[in-house]
């Protein structure tokens, strides 16, 4: 019987290639869905169209990595809000063997880029100018970031495993309800952003509706050159070329050298234990990592399991750690190429000791009263996207990836039919000018030539007695690195299925503005009341984050949970 359907399924996915997904009938015949459980492998992403293309290549024998690069290049197609050629991201990868390696492939500053870029003769922040338009961009890291991985640990040819987006770009795809909300809504930044709005494929004349074919003939020409020419087809030739041309129509400073000489770098994960789990998670340039394990290392400091789960004690206490860890990351973090980050003294017991020592049980602490670690302690000197997916050899991946904004800095490369980031935001424009996530820095994150600008990117991996336990991440800006941290309390201290844990409501804080971020019904009123006698000021917010993960259950199957708050699909094998 379980034959059948699965031969159905198959059935039907392949149909669904040829752009007449019908998502109702993919949820009955596919282990799939916002929960799914199997036992030889998982893919949970932003979009069942890219969730579709990971499985159908696992399903021919392709590992977790061919699968990323399948799924990434799907979601530069059928997820253009966050999936992307023109971004970057994170890879977080674990192989079987236990061997944990981690992929920044995070946009560059181009060589003309400098610290000043964004200010007017007076000195103050040019409001928009790192967000829309050209001149927000970094250097692209995507595709080399797929390249490097893929050619380090890939075992299936590239080209069956870009052919998947090409088709889908080609042939086109039945956009969901949200992304007909997203379309119609962004119009007008795309009329204003773009030279020649009738090349946009997302403008249209008439409103976008659920199940319209959205065809992107000019993008699908694009991934035909990465499949032909590798790198180069888009770092040099045709791609780079209209690249580069977008920029001169603009105030876009990226150059032919500036693409030549991208390159993605492997980089040393961070790590720590948290109640005998040990979590890897990534390096500067990304914060996540530094962060979460501050966090699960305070955290250690309290019985948040007695405690319970969405109680005023337990937020209280979150939050008054989520305070302290986000004041160093506004110090101390930036590119550790470029900047001395003080991983050790951050991470060390005896800190992480001293600050939890200054949180009172009762009392709400001011933001104004938390400052980041002294430099004389240190002994020397809204869109992204995640994606997890484990094969069935039990290899694991999880990559976060974004342009930053949804839809980025809102510019198409005319002719070539990708979107180009705004991650330019990222940096530290001006110290003490809050980014669009409200995020502070300094010295550390100041723009440089070839500097990689912080990310809050997290994406993650546990493990639990040396075996595979746990891979998360989630799109969100400032409130990444939050919510993962709640997804795994949620899981290890409140006992929850995977499923549960991406679906619970989540809060947020990030020391500045001070006050508590929650979702609407995230804590009840009561708790509230309690939280607001104890200092703290609650804002009331959208949805915050979108995590898809996937846990290693006690009898070796794996739950991938796909985040309700988005068109997130798990699908298992
Ligand atoms: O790298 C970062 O931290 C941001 N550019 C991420 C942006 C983001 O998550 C927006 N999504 N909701």
């Amino acid at each position: 019987m379980i034959k059948i359907f699965q031969l159905l399924g198959i059935l039907f996915l392949a149909l669904s290639v040829s752009g007449c997904a019908d998502f109702s009938l993919f949820k009955e015949t596919a282990s799939s869905g916002k929960t799914a459980i199997a036992k030889e492998g998982m893919v949970v992403t932003a979009h069942p169209e890219a969730s579709r293309v990971g499985y159908e290549i696992l399903k021919d024998g392709g590992n977790s990595i061919d699968a990323m690069v399948g799924v990434h290049f799907a979601l530069a197609v059928v997820y253009p809000s966050a999936g992307n050629l023109g971004g970057g991201g994170f890879l977080m990868y674990r192989e079987n063997t236990g061997e944990i390696s981690s992929l920044d492939f995070r946009e560059m500053a181009p060589e003309d880029a400098h610290e000043d870029m964004y200010l007017n003769e007076e000195g103050n922040v040019i409001d928009g100018e790192s967000l829309y338009g050209q001149k927000a961009s970094g250097v692209p890291g995507s595709v080399d970031g797929m390249f490097t991985a893929h050619e380090r640990y890939g075992s299936l040819p590239l080209e069956r495993l870009i052919e998947p987006a090409i088709q889908l770009a080609r042939k086109g795809f039945n956009i969901t309800a949200n992304q007909a909300k997203n379309y119609n809504n962004l119009r007008n930044r795309f009329l204003e952003n773009n030279r020649n709005p009738g090349t946009v494929t997302l403008i249209k004349d008439e409103k976008w509706q659920e199940g319209d074919l959205l065809v992107q003939e000019d993008l699908a020409r694009t991934l035909t050159r990465i499949k032909e020419n590798g790198r180069a087809g888009f770092y040099e030739g045709e791609t780079a070329e209209l690249l580069v041309a977008e920029m001169k129509a603009g105030n876009g400073i990226i150059t032919n050298e500036d693409l030549k000489n991208y390159r993605s770098v492997w980089r040393e994960p961070v790590t720590g234990q948290y109640r005998g789990y040990t979590a890897y998670s990534m390096a500067p340039s990304s914060s996540g990592g530094i962060a979460l394990i501050q966090l699960l290392k305070m955290s250690e400091h309290f019985p948040l399991q007695d405690f319970g789960s969405k109680t005023a004690r337990t937020i209280h206490l979150m939050t008054e750690m989520e305070r302290r860890v986000y004041a160093d990351r506004a110090e101390h973090l930036g590119d550790s190429d470029f900047w001395d980050v003080p991983f050790t003294e951050l991470l060390s017991d005896s800190y992480i000791a001293g600050r939890v020592n200054k949180i009172s049980m009762d009392n709400a602490t001011s933001s104004e009263d938390v400052r980041a670690m002294e430099l004389e302690n240190i002994a020397e000197s809204e869109e992204t996207t995640h994606y997890s997916i484990i094969d069935n050899e039990g290899n694991a991946v999880s990559l976060t990836t974004t342009i930053n904004s949804a839809y980025g800095s809102k510019v198409f490369v005319e002719g070539a039919g990708f979107l180009l980031n705004n991650e330019m935001d990222d940096f530290s424009s001006k110290p003490g000018v809050p980014n669009v996530y409200g995020l502070l820095g300094g010295a550390a994150n100041s723009i440089q030539p070839g500097k990689r600008m912080l990310s809050a990117m997290t994406p993650t991996i546990l493990e639990k007695d040396g075996k595979l336990f746990m891979v998360v991440g989630t799109p969100g800006g400032s409130t990444i690195i939050t919510s993962v941290y709640q997804t795994i309390v949620n899981v290890i201290d409140h006992n929850m299925t995977m499923s549960e844990a991406v679906s619970e409501k989540r809060f947020h804080h990030q020391w500045k503005p001070d006050q508590i971020s929650i979702e609407e019904g995230a804590i009840d009123d009561a708790v509230i009341r309690e939280l607001e006698e104890m200092g703290h000021r609650i804002k009331r917010r959208g949805s915050i984050g979108k995590v898809d993960a996937i846990l290693v259950r006690p009898d070796g199957s794996y739950e991938g949970g796909a985040d309700p708050r988005g068109d997130d699909w798990a699908i298992g094998l």
